[in-house]
């Protein structure tokens, strides 16, 4: 297992082909722990994870918490709702007091972009030692969700072996709100990152023509592209002609919350032009698998048939893997440069 260099996980962007093949390799062997009698690993006691969410979450802060206990980290859960921001305290002070309390990684939510980018240069500037982990901020980026995503798919393909090389040139079909995904961007990463063949497919409104050349330019004050040889990214209109040769297809949520004006006509003609159902999964001209990362819209972004249909669906597999990929994020972050929990 190579080192690990980072001491936060902010975005994708920086990821290179080992940074991949140490986390699918370290969330093979942490899915284990589940099947044994404890369920636990002593892995980080002492260590304390704080999950800081300003923004709402059922999957990724339940997951991250239960990872951090599955290697036995005392964990701090902060509540909006019940906090002293209602007494008028900044979120920088509320996290500074975190801090001073000896978080050894912060797992922060919040809807701004750049807020968790932000408090890691803040932390780096003062010389702390804690650990930002970004679990979504804002469109930009959740890292831990296109990682998770990305072993769900590896594990599909290759269920012995699940690595980078599992994706190597397979098409993988993303359908819907791409412009205001966190998830399609960190995908975008991390799928074209192993070599796999990115399709985006929505509406105008959904999915600027601007997408297809998303991985071209790494991200301010970045100088280059830790991967040298991407896989494509290519715009197709069409949901017939986007499945048509698909390995896999991931459908996203409609984030109605984040549409700042009317750019869908109505739900119904979406459904109709870019809804997944058993019908339209029949242009891809073989049986392919569906995630989704939700929250689900029944019925708009994706069928309740699909949804249930376990021979297809992998979104359950999703879930379920969060917990030993977020186990594999929090154990490299506390142990940089010292990458073997055996
Ligand atoms: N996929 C995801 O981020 O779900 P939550 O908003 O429930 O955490």
């Amino acid at each position: 297992m190579s080192n690990w260099n980072h001491k936060h996980i902010i975005d994708l962007s920086k990821f290179s082909l080992d940074d991949y093949k140490t986390v699918l390799e370290l969330t093979t062997r942490f899915q284990d722990v589940s099947t044994t009698r404890s369920r636990k690993l002593p892995a980080l006691q002492g260590r304390l994870i704080t999950t800081l969410f300003f923004e709402s979450s059922t999957r990724t802060r339940s997951s991250f918490e239960l990872a951090a206990k599955r290697l036995s980290a005392d964990v701090q859960n902060f509540s909006v709702a019940t906090s002293s921001l209602s007494k008028g305290e900044t979120p920088l002070d509320t996290i500074l007091t975190y801090i001073a309390m000896g978080a050894d990684i912060l797992i922060i939510r919040h809807d701004s972009t750049n807020v968790p980018n932000d408090l890691a240069q803040y932390i780096d500037d003062n010389k702390i030692n804690t650990s930002i982990l970004n679990a979504g901020d804002g469109f930009h980026s959740h890292p831990s969700q296109g990682l998770l995503d990305l072993f769900t798919l590896a594990s599909f393909f290759n269920p012995n072996n699940p690595s980078p090389e599992s994706l190597l040139n397979k098409k993988i079909t993303i359908v819907g709100d791409i412009l205001h995904s966190r998830v399609a961007r960190s995908n975008l990463w991390s799928l074209t990152g192993c070599g796999a063949d990115v399709t985006l497919c929505g509406p105008k409104s959904l999915l600027p023509d601007e997408f297809s050349d998303f991985v071209l330019n790494p991200p301010p004050g970045q100088k280059n592209d830790p991967i040298t040889h991407r896989g494509s990214i290519t715009i197709n209109r069409s949901l017939k002609d986007a499945l048509r040769g698909s390995d896999a297809v991931m459908t996203l949520r409609l984030q109605k919350e984040r549409m700042h004006q009317n750019m869908l006509t109505d739900l119904d003609t979406y459904h109709k032009n870019y809804g997944i159902t058993h019908d339209r999964l029949k242009w891809c001209e073989k049986k392919v698998p569906v995630l989704h990362p939700g929250p689900v819209n029944r019925g708009i972004e994706i069928s309740s048939q699909i949804l249930e249909d376990d021979s297809i669906s992998l979104i359950k597999n999703q879930v379920s893997n969060g917990i030993p990929t977020r186990m594999s994020l929090l154990y490299l972050l506390a142990n940089r440069n010292i990458a073997d929990p055996s």
